[in-house]
């Protein structure tokens, strides 16, 4: 797809702060199991905790196909680093400006921006995975203010939030119909942690169980109308789905241009292995398969900045990144054989890391679903 210069200089502009920033601390994040506070720091500072926000909220104000290439490049030096601003950003940042109140938008977007406040989003439960309206949380009216209880589970960036999107039903309903949205300052008595998961890859990513004990949230919290959260959450998946395609893209692009100087390099029988057909047949269907989620991810991107509906192509952006990476990153462990297996290498990071790309934010089964019921729906 062929972009606007515009968008040429700004992928330029983060592509610069990625490889410089990013890049060269990737290893440590992933063996220490956290981004660095000067990252985060370095990250607010050039706008790109608040590059979804308008300007008027001390954002950035860029368009969505641009947040996308700020993913993309953020995750080709380091996923973790890509998922923070990702979670960050879609779904919190995002159900903020869609769906809250000025004041709700005057009190915590520029707090966001500013990396203040980082975001996270609570929608799935021990018992609530893939069926998100089976969540049990529950919040009651107290009069005053609204009290929840619950445990929320695989939260991105629970460690590090200062804002939850939390949902919690306001009416007892087995399915999503009773489901309300809320705005959680976690600083709240009754907010804890259980855990921080140990997980196969996104080891700089904090994934978090919490506990909502009691927890006070104020009356003018509730985001968006009460026993509508669940289109609150669909919706921003929807967004969400795109920035975990566009991390996906940024992990198998890095494997890609690993794999292929290696090859180039590497001489074996005489030769260096990109010589060989079998070669490069694998890497061509490595080429193919990305350049095809890039095409997804901008289209439906695209679609998202022009106010057309873009649900079904954002499931499709994300099934076809997400699978493609996971494709990818084993490959390129093939072609670079035993190295691309050890932890020298960043090769086997990324296989880790792409993983998870396959389950958050609805599994692959998922993706097909929402893609499924919109093409029957569209009949
Ligand atoms: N936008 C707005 N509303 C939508 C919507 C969308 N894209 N899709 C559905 N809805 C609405 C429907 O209109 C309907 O509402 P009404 O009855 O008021 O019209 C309601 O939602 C239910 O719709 P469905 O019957 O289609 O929904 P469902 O119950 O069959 O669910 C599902 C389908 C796609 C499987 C959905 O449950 C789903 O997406 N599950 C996966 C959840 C998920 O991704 N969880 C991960 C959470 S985040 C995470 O991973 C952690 C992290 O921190 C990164």
């Amino acid at each position: 797809m062929l972009l606007d210069q515009k968008y040429n200089e700004i992928r330029d502009m983060i592509k610069k702060f990625a490889d410089s920033e990013v890049g060269p601390v990737a290893m440590k994040i992933d063996h220490d199991g956290a981004i660095p506070k000067d990252l985060i720091a370095k990250l607010a500072e050039n706008g790109f905790l608040g590059s979804y926000i308008p300007e008027e909220y001390g954002g950035a104000g860029l368009d969505y196909l641009s947040y996308a290439l700020l993913i993309e490049e953020l995750s080709r030096n380091c996923a973790s680093t890509g998922v923070f601003v990702s979670a960050h950003t879609s779904l919190c940042v995002w159900p903020i400006l869609a769906f809250g109140t000025e004041e709700q938008k005057k009190k915590y977007l520029p707090k966001l921006a500013a990396g203040e406040l980082i975001g996270c989003f609570c929608l799935s439960e021990p018992n609530a995975g893939s069926d998100a309206g089976s969540l049990t949380t529950s919040a009651v009216d107290m009069g005053d203010h609204w009290e929840i209880n619950g445990v929320k589970n695989w939260i991105t960036n629970g460690r590090e939030a200062g804002l939850a999107i939390v949902f919690a039903k306001t009416k007892k309903t087995p399915d999503y119909k009773g489901i309300s949205a809320f705005i959680v300052e976690t600083a709240s008595p009754g907010y804890s942690i259980i855990k921080i998961e140990d997980k196969l890859g996104i080891k700089g990513s904090s994934t978090a169980q919490l506990a909502f004990d009691k927890v006070k949230v104020p009356k003018e919290n509730l985001l968006g109308q009460p026993e509508k959260g669940f289109r609150v959450a669909m919706a921003t998946l929807d967004g969400g789905r795109i920035g975990i395609a566009a991390q996906a893209l940024g992990i198998a692009q890095a494997a890609f241009n690993y794999a292929k100087n290696y090859v180039k390099e590497r001489v074996q029988f005489g030769a260096p292995l990109a010589n060989l057909q079998g070669i490069q047949f694998m890497l061509a269907d490595m080429s193919t398969k990305i350049a095809s989620s890039r095409l997804l991810i901008y289209h439906s991107s695209s679609l998202k900045d022009a106010e057309l509906p873009y649900s079904k192509e954002s499931a499709q952006a994300k099934l076809m990144a997400s699978e493609s990476a996971m494709w990818v990153t084993t490959k390129a462990i093939q072609l670079c054989g035993g190295n691309g297996y050890t932890k020298e290498y960043p090769v086997e990071r990324y296989f880790r890391d792409a993983k998870i790309t396959e389950i958050y934010e609805g599994t692959s089964e998922v993706q097909r679903m929402v893609i499924a019921s919109n093409e029957l729906k569209e009949g």
